[in-house]
């Protein structure tokens, strides 16, 4: 920690992961009333990955997604202070997925927490991981936006099954004392518009129960006009403001990287900002909307296609359920590519699968203990061994 010189939230590592599977308008159309002409021109999206392997979830996409980002980072998994992962859809109410993410890197020194804003939580997380370092509080922060959201579609409902995609996308933010990384950020939200885009059952005020489940309300329901509205209108707001904060004007930004939802949502924007399309990055037709997952990964295939230099002055935008809305100023302050270290890689490899082996060694550590001194009972003959040990202990031998 240095408390003199001001520190800098960089990026300085980045890695995506999506499932092999992908979903074509056309496979859609076999599924529900729509077809590849109605969603290209209301939506622009032309296909999407969604998960096939019941094994593969969140959690298991953001490690893949986090590997990538460490190796380009050049950084051990024990050099990061903490796991941020942005989800609507974890593995479970909890443990958060992102302790699942900390014990699978085998980031032993991290702490671990979700972020749940919908689609804008990468944003959120981007910006929360960026104050933790700035305070000197951490050095290494995972960001990271992971989803699967085809498990909480509605595969009956059109409205909303034809739109969403899975994926996983990862940054590291590393402590910097040149200005560069996350100069600044903008986060909103208007609760008062919950009810246009929410899961209704599941939680504290609706569990899961029968009624529930045969109702429907475990699925994602959304007015998709009224979101719509309110995206077009937030994201050209929340761009200037951002842009004003880090003390830029709309014609110094060389890419914006905003949520891929829509095609539509995103060129109104621009257009609305003034700014030329080239200048907006936009790989929505191949994904669909991978909310909180969407933003990185676009900045990944950014930094991949060449779209992206040091010294870049960069806004990453979304809306999402909540209602929220984040925007974040980022000066590129990497080398493109980062220059691979050999030696590293091959530790940083072997780090990945000794994780593995931690986490099993840990597991089964735990459960010898209980065996062997499980809970302490009247008739428990492990209780009654452990007070026997400690009456020798005290030097009873009784
Ligand atoms: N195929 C064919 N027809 C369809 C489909 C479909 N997949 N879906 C809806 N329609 C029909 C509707 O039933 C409606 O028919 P009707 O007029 O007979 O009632 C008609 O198409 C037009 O519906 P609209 O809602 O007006 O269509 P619109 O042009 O608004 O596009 C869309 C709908 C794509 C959902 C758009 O409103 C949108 O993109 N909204 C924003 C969604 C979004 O960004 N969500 C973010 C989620 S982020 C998060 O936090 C998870």
């Amino acid at each position: 920690m240095n408390g003199e010189r001001p520190r800098w939230a960089q990026i300085s590592g980045w890695g995506m992961y999506v499932p092999e599977r992908v979903l074509t308008n056309a496979d859609l159309a076999r599924v529900v009333d729509t077809s590849d002409e109605w969603i290209v021109s209301r939506t622009g999206i032309r296909e999407r990955h969604i998960v096939s392997d019941e094994r593969e979830t969140t959690a298991t996409m953001a490690v893949r997604a986090a590997r990538r980002a460490l190796r380009v980072a050049n950084l051990a998994p024990s050099q990061v202070d903490l796991v941020i992962v942005a989800t609507t859809m974890p593995d479970y109410p909890f443990p958060a997925t992102a302790c699942l993410v900390q014990d699978a890197l085998g980031a032993a020194r991290a702490g671990a927490f979700d972020l749940s804003a919908a689609c804008s939580g990468f944003i959120y997380a981007l910006s929360v991981a960026s104050s933790f370092i700035r305070s000197g509080s951490a050095d290494h922060v995972l960001v990271i936006g992971s989803e699967t959201l085809s498990r909480m579609a509605d595969w009956t409902d059109r409205n909303t099954c034809v739109l969403f995609g899975d994926g996983a996308g990862a940054v590291v933010l590393s402590a910097s004392t040149e200005r560069c990384g996350v100069l600044a950020s903008e986060l909103g939200s208007d609760g008062s518009g919950g009810e246009l885009l929410i899961v209704r059952a599941g939680g504290s005020r609706a569990p899961a129960n029968y009624n529930t489940v045969s109702n429907g309300e475990h699925y994602l329901r959304m007015n998709g006009r009224e979101v719509f509205r309110f995206a077009t209108t937030i994201m050209p707001k929340a761009t200037e403001a951002v842009v004003r904060s880090a003390g830029w004007q709309l014609a110094d930004l060389d890419l914006v990287i905003p949520h891929q939802a829509n095609i539509r949502i995103i060129e109104s924007s621009i257009k609305r900002l003034g700014l030329p399309p080239e200048k907006c990055f936009v790989n929505v037709e191949r994904y669909g909307n991978t909310s909180a997952a969407s933003i990185p990964i676009a900045l990944c295939e950014a930094v991949a296609q060449g779209r992206v230099h040091p010294g870049d002055k960069l806004v990453l935008v979304g809306f999402g359920a909540g209602l929220t809305w984040a925007a974040a100023a980022v000066e590129w302050g990497v080398p493109v590519p980062a220059k691979p270290k050999p030696g590293l890689r091959v530790l940083t490899d072997f780090l990945f699968g000794w994780a593995g082996v931690r986490s099993l060694w840990r597991r089964t550590t735990r459960h010898v203990y209980n065996w062997i001194l499980g809970p302490v009972g009247k008739d428990d003959w492990r209780g009654r061994m452990r007070q026997r040990a400690d009456r020798l202990r005290k030097g009873s031998g009784k």
